[in-house]
């Protein structure tokens, strides 16, 4: 019996090929399970349930008390208890629906995993993602200076670009002196806008006063109207607001801002213009959709996750710069490396090193990310994204109208995107009463695993809430759902 601790043991090619056949099989049997619809979407343990478990099966194996699981029987009770996101019941967040070739690439990248913050160990995941980051910033029409790089996940791209934001906007050093606090920044938002983008001025240290929420018209765009008075009662506070934010797919309804509209003040104004596109920049590959994204192309700063609406996994975010001069003052700190002109490894000349991505970006050592879109889009090209992106359009769509033709059944607004608001709504109850009805419906409903899908408040009334994610949930799945929310109810009576 081999030493199983023994570093020959932990490294050999042969084990990892048996193994690596062994999970290849089990996930594309997961796969062809989940896609046909088989068995739960989601299992349902209680977090301090699941959490002995495992606590139970680590410490039992460390303490040697039990003969070590085979690796393809750890693999598969984890494929076992995990949401399945290619179910078409599985309708919750904006949670992506992996590609395989994508999911093949991140294992390879997984094990390769050559630290990639420089080119020198970066390549050619480094080249890979100039590739995947410059045909977007084409896509989106971003110029001839555009530029940009991949991060991990919209919430640290939206910072980074924020960061570089202040470091453009601010009238000095904001890297090398910090913030004024005599004059602090402030940020423009939609009142829709992800909490990261809250989250991430307060972690610049411009606290609760650095986020200007702007008011939302009834299908959650921003109201551009009320960015003028907005503006000047906060510079009237004393804040120094540089930049404006616009949304490209909100989190609650998938709504698109006037992109333009923000663009244009933002040009009369002197501010920097974010485009928060994290869910819906995909549309970019999308001849119908693409019109949902006019104005993003004077954005001087854009975030697109490609583990939402383009089958990668978690996290592939691109954070494009019109001038990409720009990016590199996010960490301005050691001037000496930025305007590298004669750099040994520099290609053509190129004065900006953007082939170092720490410069730039928050993560030092990095995963080779870009290897995920590239596979995905070399293999299967730009208009299997544009197909992903029309179905679970069209998905959400056919929802909607079998909501508003189910009795018993309130829709929030017909979607724009794939995410859908909707609730039961008996007349004879009160605002309180039908609120803790969804609430306590959903709460069963995902207890009981066959659907999952999320809730969320706008207006201070509670609705449910699916993200389409899957491009084969269709009516029958969407019919089955609200006939299973409608028996709940009746079981549930309240
Ligand atoms: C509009 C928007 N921006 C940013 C984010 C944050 O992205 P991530 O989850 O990749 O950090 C989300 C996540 O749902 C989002 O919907």
């Amino acid at each position: 019996m081999p030493d199983s601790a023994s570093l020959k043991a932990l490294f050999d090619p042969q084990s990892f090929r048996a193994e690596g056949h062994k999970l290849i099989d089990l996930l594309a049997d997961s796969l062809q399970h989940s896609l046909a619809g088989e068995g739960n979407a989601r299992t349902s343990q209680q977090p301090n349930q699941s959490a002995a478990h495992w606590r139970d099966h680590l410490q039992a194996a460390l303490a040697g008390n039990a003969a070590p699981t085979a690796a393809s029987e750890l693999f598969s009770q984890w494929i076992g208890q995990s949401i399945k996101t290619h179910h078409p019941h599985t309708m919750g967040h904006q949670v992506g629906v992996t590609a395989p070739i994508a999911a093949l690439a991140d294992l390879l990248g997984s094990l390769l995993d050559t630290g990639n913050g420089v080119f020198e160990v970066g390549d050619p995941a480094t080249a890979v993602e100039r590739a995947v980051v410059m045909d977007l910033a084409r896509r989106l029409n971003m110029g001839e200076n555009a530029g940009g790089y991949l991060t991990s996940g919209g919430t640290l791209g939206n910072l980074t670009a924020l960061l570089a934001a202040r470091q453009a906007a601010a009238p000095f050093d904001a890297w090398k002196h910090g913030n004024d606090n005599t004059r602090p920044f402030g940020v423009l938002v939609s009142e829709q806008a992800h909490y990261c983008i809250d989250r991430a001025a307060r972690v610049m240290g411009w606290g609760e006063r650095g986020v200007i929420k702007v008011r939302t018209d009834a299908q959650s765009r921003m109201q551009t109207g009320a960015m003028q008075e907005a503006l000047d009662s906060t510079r009237a506070e004393g804040i120094q607001v540089i930049a404006a934010v616009g949304n490209a797919g909100t989190t609650a309804t998938g709504a698109f801002d006037p992109l333009d509209e923000i663009a244009e003040f933002c040009r009369v104004n002197g501010l920097w213009f974010h485009a928060d596109a994290a869910h819906g920049g995909a549309v970019v590959f999308s001849p119908k959709y693409r019109h949902l994204l006019k104005g993003i192309e004077y954005a001087d700063s854009i975030v697109i996750d490609f583990h939402k609406l383009m089958m990668s996994p978690s996290l592939t975010t691109a954070v494009l710069f019109k001038r990409e001069a720009t990016s590199f003052g996010a960490f301005a700190q050691e001037a000496k490396y930025l305007w590298r002109t004669k750099d040994p490894i520099s290609v053509g000349g190129d004065a900006l090193p953007w082939f170092d991505a720490a410069h730039r970006t928050m993560e030092c050592t990095r995963p080779m990310a870009a290897l995920r879109v590239f596979a995905l889009l070399a293999n299967h090209g730009d208009k299997a994204i544009a197909n992903y992106v029309e179905s679970v359009f069209a998905a959400a769509q056919e929802f909607a109208k079998i909501i508003q033709t189910t009795p018993g059944f309130e829709l929030l607004t017909p979607p724009t995107a794939n995410i859908i608001c909707y609730r039961i709504a008996p007349p004879e109850l009160t605002d309180a009463e039908s609120d803790a009805l969804n609430t306590a419906v959903r709460t069963q409903l995902i207890s009981e695993g066959n659907f999952y899908i999320v809730e969320t408040k706008i207006a201070d009334r509670t609705w449910l809430r699916s993200a389409i994610m899957n491009p084969f949930t269709s009516g029958e799945h969407f019919r089955s759902l609200l006939e299973t929310l409608l028996r709940i109810r009746e079981e549930i009576n309240i």
